[in-house]
């Protein structure tokens, strides 16, 4: 080891990082430089021996690959030091890049230094072992290296790519909406509250209002960040704080929401699908003993989701609930996680029920002129159990009824006097939704919990990391 001498039973030492002889390069582009000597700079991974071999994976946050440190082509110091490296002190290798004699595609190193830059102050806390989710979630920070979470962090930046990509290529303006808000967007029972110089003022926790506001100017606009939700359950569906983005279209009604949700939805999943196939790969590795193929059926679920989508009512979704394990469901029910699960297992691509009873919806719908009781609404459901990833629909456009929606929902006057102003000059039918960056990143992955989508959760009783 011919920079630092430490191990990790000595103090750790970050070695003043010196520059390697080599070209250093990521791991993920290995495969340019086959034949040649380089450097890669990274973190041990694991470690195997065997003999005169000592098989080392680094990892670079771009990929992994293994060292072989062959005893005839290295120092015995260092042949001895790559022995006692820990798991996760941080390494430089130079070496020859080979394809792997067995598997194409694969390229390794053939080492020829290793320095440490630093060994680990204590060994690490996870080990390839099982642990807890509570132990894996208080070291989230930690976690987020292993190979899993790497896989799905990957897939949550593809698919954000592919949404600013959608809205960017479809001519809408991106407009920022605030995180401090003095509006209740989506009903006061979850509103996390902060004091603003004294004034009260909400975290977020859509930023539809806003949009609409940016509609009227931009005519074609999106949104996107974190929302707020003090969601008070424990569900697998639900974060404090969420991703969010919103489109909003001047002129567009509730029929043309569908459709714009549709191809949006049917556009990030085919490029996650053409750009994420690697990532993909290592979540199908999840284990599920009671239904092995169920990976198999949830890349043909993906390959589905093609525009357009099936839509039923509220009522139809009652009718399909009645005759599917909920006798008891009746005009006027909300759907709770249970009956989404059940509606969206009906159905082998994303569904869209439509026209929910006014009275379970949030002030700011327009009435179905056909049955003022509807809300012209409509959610999206994600197949195979994973239920709304997608909520929006068609707004009040009437200046009167809106102020009336804004009593009958017991919500201040005064906050949304900058909202009626929306109607008050030159109001306008307009329509948009809002899609939830976790549940969609849970569902393509086909991850049981939003907890690991999102790079730090907030819960219900977690704050920390
Ligand atoms: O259905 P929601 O509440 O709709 C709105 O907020 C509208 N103002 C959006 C709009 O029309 N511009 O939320 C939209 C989506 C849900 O379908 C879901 O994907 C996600 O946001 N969502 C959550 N995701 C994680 N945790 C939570 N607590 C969530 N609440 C909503
Ligand atoms: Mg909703």
């Amino acid at each position: 080891m011919s920079n630092a001498e430490s191990s990790a039973s000595q103090s750790p030492s970050v070695a003043s990082a010196p520059t390697p002889p080599g070209n250093v390069v990521s791991i993920a582009k290995l495969a340019e430089h086959v034949g040649e000597t380089v450097t890669v700079r990274g973190w041990l991974y694991n470690k195997r021996s065997s003999g005169k071999l000592h098989f080392l994976e680094v990892r670079d946050g771009s990929g992994i690959v293994q060292a072989v440190v062959f005893k005839g082509n290295v120092s015995p110091e260092l042949f001895a030091a790559a022995d006692h490296i820990q798991q996760e002190s941080s390494i430089e290798v130079d070496g020859l890049v080979k394809e792997h004699g067995k598997l194409k595609g694969t390229y390794e190193l053939d080492a020829k230094d290793v320095r440490l830059v630093a060994a680990t102050a204590r060994e690490y806390p996870i080990s390839p072992k099982e642990h807890g989710t509570d132990f894996l979630m208080d070291h989230r920070h930690l976690w987020l290296r292993s190979k899993r979470q790497h896989a799905i962090m990957r897939v949550r930046h593809a698919i954000i790519k592919a949404v600013r990509d959608f809205f960017d290529e479809n001519d809408f303006t991106l407009v920022d909406a605030p995180v401090f808000t003095p509006n209740a967007c989506e009903g006061t029972s979850t509103l996390f509250q902060t004091d603003y110089h004294g004034e009260p003022a909400y975290l977020t926790q859509s930023g539809q209002l806003y949009m609409e506001a940016g509609a009227a100017a931009f005519g074609k606009v999106y949104c996107f960040g974190p929302t707020f939700r003090a969601e008070k359950s424990k569900t697998r569906r639900h974060l404090a704080e969420f991703w969010m983005v919103e489109p909003e279209v001047a002129f567009m009604d509730l029929a043309g929401d569908m459709v714009l949700a549709e191809q949006f939805l049917s556009f990030v999943v085919s490029r996650v699908l053409e750009t994420r196939r690697k990532e993909l790969d290592v979540l199908a590795s999840e284990k599920r003993p009671d239904d092995p193929e169920w990976w198999t059926r949830h890349m043909t679920m993906l390959e589905n989701v093609k525009a357009p989508f099936p839509r039923i009512t509220y009522h139809e979704a009652i009718d399909l609930l009645q005759k599917n394990g909920h006798p008891d469901a009746k005009v006027g029910d909300d759907f709770g996680g249970d009956e989404e699960t059940t509606i969206s297992k009906k159905f082998d691509c994303p569904v869209i029920i439509h026209r929910y009873p006014m009275d379970l919806k949030a002030f700011y719908f327009a009435r179905d002129p056909n049955d003022p009781t509807l809300a012209l609404n409509m959610d999206v459901l994600a197949p195979e159990g994973y239920g709304e990833i997608i909520g929006g629909g068609q707004r009040e456009a009437d200046l009167a009824r809106l102020e009336s929606a804004i009593a009958e929902h017991r919500l201040p006057k005064e906050a949304f006097e900058w909202y009626l102003d929306l109607r008050r000059y030159g109001s306008f039918p307009h329509a948009g939704f809002g899609l939830g960056i976790e549940r969609t990143v849970s569902w393509i992955c086909g991850l049981p919990h939003v907890r690991e989508t999102i790079p730090f959760p907030r819960m219900l009783n977690r704050l920390a990391p």
